[in-house]
């Protein structure tokens, strides 16, 4: 957000909040996977004011006990180009995800490159729990019970609650409000645009993986995320298939060197790691760490250099880091030390994306990931977002670890002692897949080689949901601002969206 211009005064230290995208399926330790919100790159400029503001939220909206109805919190927003709007033009609204919410206030090109000729009105809302919007002031990571108010129902709530608050407030009760957001944040836009119809008037919902879920009708596939890495790494997604089977190969050997003092000692030597390792156990948790990198790589699958999977790390990633990490391994490697020189070498292209990473250290990260963000994401995904993310090692690129929900709601009991995991809640409260079919007013889009991509909506019978795939891309580029690299797909995609965004508008009046 280069030249978005923010009043110094109201935004005050900036923290960084999100963590890294696909911390899970590793097989040991086990730990839920994370869709991943970064910040953007702005090189094409936005413009506006800022004002950060805080609305006196209630904590539980669905507790009418006298005590409770006494509870509130103060959720942080920011209302930019108030000085351009007037009572009952447009609202755009970020519904905020898993982060600090001024990442999506740098990030959200497509909502600042928009806002001018629809003469709207930005509304940024903070998610409850995150950045400063804290229930329990002070305490950033509050034990259970205080934790139990981190739902989507209760943010949904919050949401809904503050774009009614605000219409009426500023006499500007049929203002059009346009919903956006992406990863996490586009699942909350689409349901909240399907749970409080008056809320939203449509919604963009980009690279949104709301039928990443266990129970869903139809079932959907675990393993969609390890396939669409190795998509990525092979020559269908711009790679070579060398990568693929050279990837596939190195963790076998890793497993079988493993076994031995002699072959700890080879991939010691060959991942150049900072600390040697010294058991089998060792070995797959440097597996789990290396495959973390490709999850990571495949979403930044963009046509030019990003650091928004870097999460304001002080590096940055190549375009399509993926084929750049496949170059150390797009040849035919027939020794295991050749294979996991390569793999080293693929995977310092996220995790040395600085090139002043002397050893691997796999308990270091790339980019400003915070306990904070995994203790909350955790306490999300150990409850109702309970993402599923397995691998088989035959139609993926890695090894056999297939999504075990009892292995997972145990290891969400060691964090969460007695959290009541709900898999089923989301095809219960949400209707899965349904929104195709009976939905309104929503935009579905996502990235070929993003490899959320799977769990997200597709194809839509729904005459008012239009579902757009973008060839070629990763993670939500749509929301972003627009870069003189962008492919034609991705211009394409805007203006599907901008067309969408027209229409509800004008269908609003
Ligand atoms: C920000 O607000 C100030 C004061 O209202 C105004 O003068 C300035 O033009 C605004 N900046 C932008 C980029 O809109
Ligand atoms: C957002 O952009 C502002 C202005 O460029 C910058 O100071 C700030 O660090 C950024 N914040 C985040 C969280 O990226
Ligand atoms: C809303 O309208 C009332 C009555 O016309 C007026 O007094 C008030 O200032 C308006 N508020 C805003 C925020 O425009
Ligand atoms: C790779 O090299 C090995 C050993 O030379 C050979 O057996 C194998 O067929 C080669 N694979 C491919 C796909 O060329
Ligand atoms: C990191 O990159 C630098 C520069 O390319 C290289 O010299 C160094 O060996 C790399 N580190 C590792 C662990 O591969
Ligand atoms: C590895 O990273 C951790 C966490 O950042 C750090 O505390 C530790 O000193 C690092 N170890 C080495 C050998 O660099
Ligand atoms: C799943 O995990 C449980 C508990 O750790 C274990 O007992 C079970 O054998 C696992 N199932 C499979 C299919 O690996």
């Amino acid at each position: 957000m280069r030249n978005v211009i923010i009043i110094a005064a109201v935004i005050l230290a900036v923290s960084m909040a999100c963590d890294a995208a696909a911390r899970g399926r590793r097989r040991f330790p086990v730990s839920p996977m994370i869709p991943a919100d970064r910040v953007g790159d702005s090189s094409t400029p936005g413009t506006g004011n800022c004002t950060q503001l805080f609305f006196h939220q209630r904590i539980d909206h669905f507790n009418f006990e006298p005590a409770q109805q006494l509870t509130h919190y103060e959720q942080r927003y920011y209302v930019c180009r108030q000085e351009k709007w007037n009572p009952n033009q447009p609202i755009f609204f970020y519904t905020g995800n898993e982060c600090n919410v001024d990442l999506f206030v740098n990030m959200s090109g497509l909502m600042w490159e928009n806002a001018e000729q629809f003469g709207a009105l930005l509304i940024f809302a903070e998610h409850r729990y995150f950045g400063k919007s804290l229930p329990f002031p002070g305490e950033d990571m509050p034990p259970v019970p205080k934790i139990n108010f981190l739902q989507t129902d209760q943010a949904l709530a919050d949401y809904a609650t503050l774009i009614n608050w605000f219409k009426v407030t500023h006499n500007s009760t049929s203002s059009p409000v346009i919903g956006f957001g992406g990863s996490y944040g586009g699942m909350l836009c689409s349901w909240l645009r399907i749970k409080y119809p008056s809320a939203l008037d449509g919604c963009i919902a980009g690279s949104a993986p709301i039928v990443n879920f266990e129970e869903m009708i139809p079932a959907f596939n675990f393993d969609s995320f390890a396939q669409t890495e190795t998509l990525d790494a092979s020559a269908a997604g711009g790679a070579t298939d060398f990568c693929k089977a050279n990837i596939r190969q190195a963790w076998n050997d890793m497993e079988s060197l493993g076994q031995t003092q002699s072959g700890l000692a080879l991939i010691s030597e060959q991942f150049k790691l900072c600390t040697p390792v010294q058991s089998l156990d060792d070995v797959y948790n440097l597996m789990g760490y290396a495959e973390n990198s490709f999850g990571n790589m495949a979403m930044s699958s963009y046509p030019y250099p990003s650091t928004y999977l870097l999460l304001g790390g002080k590096g940055i990633l190549p375009a399509y880091p993926m084929r750049v990490a496949c170059d150390f391994l797009n040849t035919n490697l027939t020794t295991p030390a050749e294979r996991l020189a390569g793999l080293r070498q693929a995977i310092g292209v996220y995790y040395n994306n600085t090139g002043d990473v002397m050893c691997i250290n796999i308990t270091s990260t790339v980019n400003y990931a915070t306990e904070v963000v995994d203790y909350l994401w955790g306490y999300l995904s150990c409850t109702t977002m309970f993402m599923p993310a397995g691998q088989n090692g035959v139609t993926d690129m890695f090894y056999n670890a297939p999504w075990n929900t009892t292995q997972q709601i145990e290891s969400c009991n060691q964090q969460f002692p007695g959290v009541l995991t709900q898999p089923d809640w989301v095809q219960i409260n949400y209707g899965g897949y349904g929104v195709a079919s009976w939905g309104s007013n929503i935009v579905f889009s996502n990235g070929a080689l993003d490899p959320w991509h799977g769990g997200g909506i597709l194809s839509a019978t729904a005459p008012a949901v239009e579902t757009v795939l973008i060839p070629d891309v990763g993670h939500h580029i749509d929301l972003m601002f627009s870069n003189p690299k962008d492919t034609g797909a991705i211009r394409a995609a805007r203006a599907i969206e901008v067309e969408n965004i027209a229409k509800w508008i004008a269908n609003k009046k």
